[in-house]
């Protein structure tokens, strides 16, 4: 008999087909929107489980599936699922980490050029038919070479970053937890600082951390206090990394220069205080979302989930 799985939501096509050969898969819903209940409700009979970043994977949950052995998420970020308690079941859990690193890097620095070159603005401009010639002040933005970039977060996605951000001559800094050997730094052409240290040094902050207890509103209201009120932060990692509510003021009243975000506080929401400044570039979870990419990540997750029922190490064990 073929091991029974929960797809949260459609993978891409090819993928989906795939996992259809292999497992017997009922897919929750056709939408991105699985109500909990119902998440606890189908997940009862399961052996394995396929979810997103959106499923809250909680104890609850898990309590309510005694068969089950894997969850795979189709994500890097594990913040949705409660790791100990799976774990504590003897439960594996696999992510999607590198194939999804660079065309989050590529996002990253995407953001960065949008927000200080007034992408959008001018762009929303010209739409408007508002453009009537070349003028010596038309949205005039923040020149990237010479400027420091400092990165709060040093893992694969952080450092992809410092590759490209080298390219268009920014100084890097960055804080993490783990502070790579001098070597290391120096191969990276990085200096690592003290959080407060960069946050007050940086002209552009981009944030590359997970979210855990460690990192839960590591940026609040204080922290933007300590930035330069040209400061522009770029936030692809997750929401509730920042205090959305100290960013929303910051914005508003000068505190600092300008913001990009992927990622929201309380996402899919965005603060209607958000979508009215002009001074930041708002955009839906996209940072892995290329053809290349989203098509590795379900591969990836998939080949994570057979192994698992299969009883073999998967390729992307959260440890
Ligand atoms: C996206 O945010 C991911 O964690 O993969």
């Amino acid at each position: 008999m073929k091991p029974k799985v929960l797809l949260t939501h459609p993978l891409l096509k090819e993928a989906m087909d795939y996992l259809a050969t292999q497992v017997d898969l009922e897919l929750a819903t056709e939408n991105m929107l699985l109500p909990k209940e119902e998440l606890v409700a189908r997940i009862t009979d399961k052996d394995g489980l396929l979810c997103f970043l959106t499923d809250p994977v909680d104890r609850e949950v898990i309590d309510a599936a005694p068969s089950l052995k894997i969850i795979s998420n189709c994500a890097v970020g594990v913040n949705n699922i409660d790791v100990a308690y799976a774990r504590s079941k003897g439960i594996l859990v696999t992510n999607t980490p590198e194939v999804l690193t660079e065309a989050t890097a590529d996002l990253t620095m995407a953001l960065i050029l949008a927000v200080t070159r007034r992408i959008v603005e001018a762009d929303e401009f010209c739409r408007q038919k508002l453009f009537r010639g070349w003028k010596i002040d038309l949205f005039l933005g923040q020149e990237l070479g010479g400027k420091t970039l400092g990165l709060i977060g040093f893992g694969r996605i952080g450092r992809a970053v410092a590759r490209r951000a080298r390219a268009f001559g920014l100084n890097l800094i960055y804080y993490d937890p783990n502070r790579l050997s001098l070597e290391e730094e120096k191969q990276i052409q990085a200096s690592y600082r003290e959080l407060d240290e960069l946050l007050a040094e940086a002209d552009i902050i981009s944030i590359h951390a997970p979210l855990n207890h460690q990192t839960y509103h590591l940026i609040s209201a204080e922290k933007f206090r300590l930035m330069k009120n040209t400061a522009v932060l770029i936030n692809v990692a997750r929401g509730p990394i920042v205090e959305e509510k100290a960013l929303v003021e910051a914005l508003e009243n000068g505190r600092i220069w300008a913001a990009g975000l992927d990622v929201y506080e309380h996402e899919p929401e965005i603060d209607l205080r958000l979508l009215k400044l002009k001074n930041v570039v708002l955009l839906p979870h996209i940072g892995s979302a290329t053809y290349e990419t989203r098509k590795k990540m379900c591969f990836l997750a998939v080949e994570n989930l057979l192994r698992g029922l299969r009883g073999e190490k998967p390729l992307s064990l959260v440890e």
